[in-house]
């Protein structure tokens, strides 16, 4: 974890927030390659998610929403984390991480008894802040599209099976963040509700074992390695008391196994918490047979960041005279980079800018004339460029390119006439 972070930095994936005034614990930045990363991860399973089905749509709302929807969530009061204080040294622990009646900080035996810590961001909404304003940060997308259920479904002229997805900020005021990204207090979230037929139930568990295994295949797709995936299946007192089913998709990190996505078998729980608070009537009405019904949910959700440290992990190999990510190529921060050979011939540095401008529309590219060539590809497979072309003195007389692949290293020659199209073949 140490050297994915170091390396994280360094590149410019990610930075610590506000590190000039000494950083700011569970807080993080993306760099201009970490950002082009990000928007790719989100792309991936924006793509798979909406883009290639006709029963998903997409929304995209508030951060703050009534605070009256986090009490109707069950949030206010149970979105908790049980805690203990040091009385000597102040510091604040899980009680699930504590064994014994030690301070692990300072050894000391005077941890007070657990108490619930809501793990919602307060915020007030306007210029008095009094009980009447107050709200929250949102700790969840997912309540987005339950309250917007009606309006989205009739908007989008849609009927169960179908989902509703979102991608977009949360925050939760996790007492132990760490892990670099992994678990942080501003983070994104990738969500779908998948509303089905409440009736018969085994419909509901049929769709819940389609959703795992459509996320898994998209994480093997994306070339996860199958052997740090697994399933962890909930059952008894593990399981939510609404839920029938729920299952993690755990993976092996450096620090051991933990989870990275969920997909729970929500039940009606939540469109019935908000029909019984607001006293709106939410069901969905089905033109053709004529029933009413409250639908049922499935629901994937993940973490952006936390997808994105995964594929970092997983792409991350050490060899004796580089470091390279594999990532999957549609992942990939930059597709292409161009270099000339020389800094000093006009000729070469022209050309090869010309080239990199011709790409752009056709895919991410990036331009380095800094160092040696050695040096630049070193560069590039450290952030997990897939290919490097190269400009030379050849190239003016002949009309053609280097192609170096990043993971076999190997190199071609390629007519720029031909480049485009020889790229987006192999991407
Ligand atoms: N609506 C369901 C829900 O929010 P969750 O298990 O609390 O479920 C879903 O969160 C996913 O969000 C997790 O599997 C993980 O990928 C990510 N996640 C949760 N808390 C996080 C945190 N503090 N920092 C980064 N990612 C987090």
């Amino acid at each position: 974890m140490e050297e994915i972070t170091a390396l994280a930095k360094r590149r410019g994936f990610i930075f610590p927030s506000s590190e000039i005034y000494g950083g700011i614990n569970g807080f993080w930045d993306y760099g201009p390659v970490g950002v082009e990363l990000k928007r790719n991860v989100r792309e991936a399973w924006w793509r798979e998610m909406v883009t290639l089905r006709d029963d998903v749509v997409g929304i995209e709302t508030s951060l703050i929403m009534h605070p009256e929807v986090w009490r109707a969530s069950g949030h206010v009061e149970n979105f908790t984390d049980m805690m203990i204080d040091c009385k000597t040294c102040k510091k604040r622990f899980r009680a699930d991480h504590l064994s014994g009646d030690q301070c692990p900080s300072c050894g000391n035996r005077t941890l007070t008894e657990p108490r619930a810590f809501n793990l919602m961001f307060r915020t007030y909404v306007g210029a008095m802040k009094d009980a009447t304003s107050e709200t929250y940060l949102r700790p969840e997308t997912a309540q987005g599209m339950f309250v917007d259920f009606k309006l989205a479904y009739q908007a989008a002229r849609k009927k169960p099976p179908f989902g509703l997805a979102q991608i977009g900020k949360a925050f939760r005021n996790e007492i132990t963040p760490g892990n670099f990204i992994f678990r942080s207090r501003e983070f994104e979230l990738m969500e779908l509700e998948f509303f089905v037929p409440p009736e018969p139930p085994e419909e509901g568990l049929r769709w819940h074992r389609y959703w795992v295994d459509e996320r898994l295949r998209w994480w093997h797709d994306l070339g996860i390695q199958p052997e740090r995936l697994r399933r962890h299946e909930y059952s008894g007192a593990d399981l939510a008391h609404y839920s029938s089913a729920t299952t993690d998709l755990e993976y092996d990190y450096p620090f051991g196994w933990g989870e990275l996505e969920g997909i729970a078998h929500r039940g009606c729980y939540d469109l019935t918490q908000h029909v019984e608070a607001s006293g709106k009537d939410l069901s969905f009405f089905d033109e053709d047979s004529k029933a009413k019904y409250l639908p049922a949910v499935v629901e994937p959700a993940l973490g952006v960041d936390r997808a994105l440290l995964v594929f970092l992990i997983d792409a991350y190999e050490k060899e004796a005279d580089r470091t390279v990510l594999r990532l999957h190529p549609r992942l990939a921060p930059y597709k292409v980079a161009v270099f000339p050979l020389v800094r000093n011939k006009p000729d070469i540095v022209e050309l090869a800018a010309k080239i990199e401008r011709a790409l752009r529309p056709a895919m991410r590219t990036v331009f380095d004339d800094s160092g040696n060539v050695g040096k630049r590809y070193y560069r590039q497979d450290e952030i997990g460029t897939p290919y490097c072309v190269t400009v030379d003195y050849d190239s003016l007389q002949n009309n053609d390119v280097t192609v170096r692949d990043r993971d076999s290293k190997a190199q071609i020659r390629v007519s720029i006439d031909k480049l485009a199209e020889h790229l987006k073949g192999r991407l």
